[in-house]
């Protein structure tokens, strides 16, 4: 029997986030090159955007490569910018039939200008597509998000376009890089850490969180219908007892 058998279709979450973690381990397991575990990783992102696809979720957020992986060695640093170009191109087709749009968050011009290229493309060339929107987090931080948001308001106030009283949860959202994406009601961290790893900090603020040992490039179908049906057995009462949330 399928995990996917227990879901409740009625109940899915609008927005999964994954920490996508473990290559290096996957790969040090078959004693290869960390690379080894990155490149096959991409298998994982495909069976997992299209099991999301399939369920009916509508948004996907995929923590790629964060601001401090850039002080990673040169080499490794390369060659995922170069699997991340090659992937992007290779995998647009698996969006198109799929009916994903893709997405990107991150400081995107820190990125080489091939790879940013190759995401424009793939951005632009799928732009109409409304079953699932994929959101890559690439050369991402949470707290540098939060800090421009911080600028941007600060410099709004200064310039007096906006007073300081103005400032509310849903202005400061508006500046965020997620402005029009609801918030992951499920966060999934594979191999085994606990850590959010300055990850959408402020979305999170009421995600249920879900870690599992399988390292990434394991991950199949299966582990993200399993994470689901765990999701859906949490009470989720957002700060309100338990009898108010059953009434
Ligand atoms: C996650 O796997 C992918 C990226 C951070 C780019 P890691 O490369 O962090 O693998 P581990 O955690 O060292 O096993
Ligand atoms: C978090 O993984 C970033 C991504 C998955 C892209 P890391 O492997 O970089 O996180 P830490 O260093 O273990 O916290
Ligand atoms: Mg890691």
């Amino acid at each position: 029997m399928s995990w996917k058998d227990k879901i409740n279709m009625d109940k899915l979450p609008q927005h999964v986030a994954i920490i996508m973690d473990g290559n290096g381990r996957w790969a040090k397991q078959w004693g290869k090159p960390r690379i080894f575990g990155h490149k096959h990783g991409v298998k994982s992102v495909r069976e997992t955007a299209e099991a999301a696809a399939e369920l009916g979720i509508k948004y996907l957020t995929l923590y790629a490569f964060s601001t401090e992986n850039w002080n990673r060695p040169k080499a490794e640093v390369n060659a995922l910018m170069r699997l991340l170009v090659r992937t992007i191109h290779k995998e647009t087709k698996t969006l198109h039939k799929n009916n994903i749009r893709l997405l990107a968050i991150g400081d995107l011009y820190s990125l080489p200008k091939i790879t940013l290229q190759e995401l424009t493309n793939a951005i632009q060339d799928t732009a109409h597509h409304a079953r699932m929107s994929m959101v890559l987090a690439l050369s991402y931080s949470s707290r540098r998000e939060i800090t421009n948001a911080a600028k941007k308001i600060a410099q709004l106030v200064a310039s007096k376009e906006i007073t300081a009283d103005s400032v509310d949860q849903n202005l400061f959202e508006s500046f965020l890089s997620t402005h029009s994406i609801p918030d992951p009601g499920l966060l999934i961290r594979t191999s085994g850490e606990y850590r959010i790893s300055n990850f959408l900090l402020w979305q999170i603020a009421y995600s249920e969180l879900y870690f599992t040992p399988k390292l990434w490039p394991d991950f199949r179908k299966e582990d993200l219908y399993e994470a689901i049906v765990e999701f859906q057995k949490r009470e989720r009462r957002f700060g309100k007892t338990s009898e108010q949330i059953i009434k």
